[in-house]
């Protein structure tokens, strides 16, 4: 099964099956203990050919409810979120529009609760549905057990594995009030959800491949998480630094920005490459293999840390032969 067609890296890369699941009874019926979840591959990067078979989300249906002043809305995990955030708006259910343009499927979105443009999918979901592989049996999990956090939840852990999502289920008002908390749209006086959609989407266009273009994974690195300490030592030399705060005291550093002074925008090795626009984005330049991409993380890895004393952690999964592997093992 090829699956250079559902990478956003492109890497050519095969696994040994392939199956599209296109609704939640199909799930029942499966018979194979390996297996690898996917929705559009738009936050992998595969380091090998699979040796199991990917179990593609295509449960693409979708209802929406009025009720009080609420949308509620249950849509299939292999729904398109930017499809389904275009058709929100248009409707006048809110929230999701400062999300537009994210690449991925809605099943994959509340995995590394995906966030844009100051907002986070964890905000606007109010349950999980999903389908447990190993028990064969449904189950689904409300908003406050889903633990979302910045870029993580509970679908990352060890324990939902095996866990495929059908359908998320959000909560969405009917009256829009905009989220400016990104500077960059605040001033820009957009009154309508519309009018921010189509702002962020000439954001992202600006800044970000477009993945049908050049192969890419969005942001490769998480934004780190640092003391006041680090701040301050940065802050010394560079008094332009984007720091935002964070809980318990802690600070986020941009990772691009890091990646940036750290001499390595617009760089290629070999055939991968950091977006010129912007460096968090590392890009295929066209034929590159799986080792090229992580051999300019890893060397970006060591500009960073011998610059700003400062670790960066993939945002992005690996895939090897037998499922998913740690950046620190590759
Ligand atoms: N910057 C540079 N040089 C660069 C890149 C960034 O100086 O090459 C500076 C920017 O000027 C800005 C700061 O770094 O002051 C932050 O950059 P930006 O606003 O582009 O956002 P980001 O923190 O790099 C995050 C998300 C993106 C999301 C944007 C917009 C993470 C890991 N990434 O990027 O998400 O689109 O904010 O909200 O949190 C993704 O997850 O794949 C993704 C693209």
């Amino acid at each position: 099964f090829d699956l250079e067609r559902h990478n956003t890296f492109k890497m050519k890369v095969k696994a040994q099956n392939g199956l599209f699941i296109n609704t939640a009874e199909d799930l029942a019926k499966l018979d194979t203990d390996k297996y690898l979840i996917l929705g559009s591959g738009s936050d992998v990067l595969f380091v090998d050919d699979y040796s199991g078979t990917v179990l593609i989300n295509a449960i693409k249906s979708l209802e929406i409810k009025h009720e009080g002043n609420f949308y509620k809305v249950r849509a299939g995990g292999g729904i398109l979120l930017d499809s389904l955030i275009s058709e929100l708006v248009a409707k006048g259910a809110y929230g999701l529009e400062n999300l537009s343009a994210v690449p991925g499927t809605v099943g994959a979105a509340p995995v590394q609760n995906v966030g844009a443009y100051g907002a986070e999918i964890g905000d606007y979901i109010e349950s999980v549905e999903f389908f447990d592989l190993s028990t064969k049996k449904a189950g689904k999990l409300l908003k406050k057990d889903c633990l979302f956090a910045y870029r993580h939840s509970i679908f990352k852990e060890d324990l939902a594995k095996s866990w495929f999502i059908t359908y998320v289920n959000f909560s969405l008002p009917d009256t829009f009030t905009p989220n400016f908390t990104y500077k960059g749209i605040a001033e820009e006086g957009l009154l309508s959800a519309k009018a921010v959609r189509d702002k962020i989407i000439a954001l992202r266009s600006a800044k970000l491949p477009d993945p049908k273009l050049v192969g890419n994974a969005g942001s490769f690195f998480k934004n780190p998480i640092v003391d006041k300490d680090t701040v301050e030592v940065i802050k010394s030399q560079y008094q332009d630094v984007p720091v935002y705060p964070f809980a318990d005291g802690l600070y986020k550093l941009a990772a691009g920005w890091l990646i940036d002074r750290a001499g390595c925008r617009g760089i290629t090795q070999g055939n991968a490459g950091t977006w010129e626009h912007q460096a968090l984005v590392l890009v295929n330049r066209g034929g590159a293999r799986p080792c090229e991409i992580i051999s300019l993380g890893k060397y970006i890895c060591a500009k960073v840390k011998e610059k700003f004393a400062v670790d960066l952690y993939p945002e992005v999964r690996f895939i090897g032969k037998d499922g998913e592997v740690f950046w620190q093992d590759l």
